[in-house]
Order: C-alpha cells, then structure tokens, then sequence
C-alpha cells in the first residue's frame, strides 16, 4: 500500500496490509516480545500491556519489572514468562542483555515511573531491537534524542498530547492546533515513529508520511488504555514488514475494539481498559 498524506485509515487498508497468519507457525514465528516497566505502585500498566500483546497474536511475552512485583503480575497474566529487575533505575546487567537477546522487540516506560535511570539508555545503546518508548518512558527518552537517532533499529514513540507537548517544549494547545506538523517535525528530525494519541491519532513514519486513524471513543479516556494500544503496537511491530502500517493496523484494532464493546456489551462510561483487550478477538474476525 502505498501511503498518501494524511491518509485515513479504514478496513480496506487494514485488510490490505494485516499479515496472514503462518499455518505452520510456531511461536518464534509469531514474534518473541518484552515488555518492562511497572513500578510497584503501577503493577496493572504492565499486565495490560503484555496482555494486550498476547491477544494481539504474539508468540511469546517477557514481562521484565521489579521482583516484588512478580507475584502479581504473574497471576494477572499466566501466558506470559518473567524477567526479574532488582528495580528499574540501574544499568542492565550482563546476565540482562543475554536473556534479551532473542527478543525481536521491545515496549517499554509503562508504569515506569520518573526516577532518575539508566534502563533506557542502556536498552538503546545495547540492543540493536525495534523500541517502543511509551508513558514515563518518554520522559526518560527526552535527553536521549541523540543516542535514540544513533539506534540501528526502528524507534516508536506513542505520546498522548501532553507527552508530546513535554517532548517538544510547547504547549498542550500548541499541540492540539497542529498535531500534524508538530508530529511531521519530530519525527523527521529525530528519525523515529510517532503516534501522538487522541481522539484522532496521528501516525508519523520517519519520512514524514502521516496517517490518521480515527477509530475509539471516549470509553478510551480512561487510564490503562494507553498501555493496552503499547502492547497492540508492540505485537503489530513484530509481525509486519512494513512499520508505518504496523502501527496504523494496531491503533485500529484499538479503536475498533472498544466501538464494538461499546456498539454492544458496554457503554462508553463503564468501558474498561481490560475491556479493549477482550474486544480484539472480535475485531480479529471481521478481518479473516
Ligand atoms: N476518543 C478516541 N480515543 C481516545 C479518546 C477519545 N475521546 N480518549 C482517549 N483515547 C485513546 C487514545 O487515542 C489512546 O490510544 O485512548 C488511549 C489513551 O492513551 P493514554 O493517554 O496514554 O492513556 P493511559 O496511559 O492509559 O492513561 C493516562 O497517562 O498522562 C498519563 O499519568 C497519566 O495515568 C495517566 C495516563
Ligand atoms: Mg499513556
């Protein structure tokens, strides 16, 4: 498919660009993926997103956070294997970087926290693996801009308004008037993928190629649903060859999800983040 500016991302395009699914596959076929973050106070941001990351179809979810935080996080998401983190500030360990180095791509930042740490930039300049950088995440990717343009893979970084506005020292309503070219500009100049997340999510490849995806509703404003899209995105990330409609697919599995539930099981008040998760399977079968 090849994109237009500012293209509107509906099921056609969907249909055109969703990977079939491998009849022989196995599950290191389907995409190896880790997730890190969740400080004790933020357990849930990490179980929605590996969640979301194996309804999406990922062969295998690392979860990476804190010890103590295992016990929980583990009972709320069985399918998914563990890797414990004496805590989430220090640099990765040896031991660290050889259990990730099968991994295809990485989420990181939810629930993360804003502690001064060295996760992040160890994650870039260690590991040459797609990044996700989303939540709290962004506020450590801030004074790495440069090592992040120095990354021999792909970087996506999925801000809501106020992440964006942070990132690029202007305003919530600076960003709001021009979400288009507040994205364009960022991500040309530091070569990476954006989604800056709304109402209206503007996706932004490198290039400066741009896709809206106009799909949800307000039963998203809601927190938890952020981490649910990083893990839909994390999962997409893997098993498309081509990034910008990796992201497109996964912000409308998102938004489609959630118009479901509440077209039918839900309303827009009591839609849950855990809800959106349960919803893909019934996005997933309207595109086979
Ligand atoms: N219509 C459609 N989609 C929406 C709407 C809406 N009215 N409101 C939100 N969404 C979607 C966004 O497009 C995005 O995909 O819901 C998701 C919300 O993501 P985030 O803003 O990242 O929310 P989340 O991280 O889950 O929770 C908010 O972020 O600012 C921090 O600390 C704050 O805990 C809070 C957290
Ligand atoms: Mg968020």
């Amino acid at each position: 498919v090849k994109h237009s500016s500012k293209k509107r991302w509906c099921k056609k395009y969907v249909r055109a660009t969703f990977p079939k699914r491998d009849k022989y596959a196995h599950k290191g076929s389907n995409g190896r993926g880790l997730v890190i973050g969740g400080q004790l106070t933020m357990p849930g941001a990490i179980v929605l997103a590996a969640r979301a990351a194996l309804r999406s179809g990922a062969g295998l979810i690392t979860v990476a956070t804190v010890k103590e935080n295992i016990p929980i996080v583990s009972s709320s998401c069985i399918e998914a294997t563990y890797h414990l983190l004496p805590n989430l500030t220090n640099r990765l360990t040896d031991r660290d970087l050889e259990a990730f180095e099968k991994i295809d791509a990485i989420a990181v930042g939810m629930g993360i926290g804003r502690e001064d740490s060295q996760l992040l930039s160890d994650l870039i300049e260690k590991l040459d693996k797609p990044l996700l950088i989303d939540a709290d995440g962004l506020y450590h990717a801030k004074p790495l801009l440069e090592p992040l343009l120095q990354h021999k893979a792909p970087v996506v970084i999925t801000p809501h308004y106020g992440e964006m506005a942070m990132l690029t020292d202007k305003t919530v309503p600076e960003v709001k008037r021009s979400p288009f070219s507040i994205s364009r500009q960022f991500a040309e100049k530091h070569q990476l993928y954006v989604v800056l997340k709304g109402k209206y999510t503007v996706i932004t490849a490198p290039d400066g190629e741009q896709i809206v995806s106009d799909q949800g509703n307000a039963g998203l404003a809601k927190g938890g649903t952020g981490d649910v899209l990083s893990g839909i995105l994390l999962t997409m990330v893997m098993q498309h060859k081509e990034l910008l409609s990796a992201l497109a697919n996964g912000c409308y599995l998102h938004g489609k999800s959630a118009d479901y539930l509440v077209e039918e099981d839900h309303t827009e008040r009591d839609l849950l983040a855990t809800d959106v998760i349960e919803g893909l399977s019934q996005v997933f079968r309207t595109l086979s």
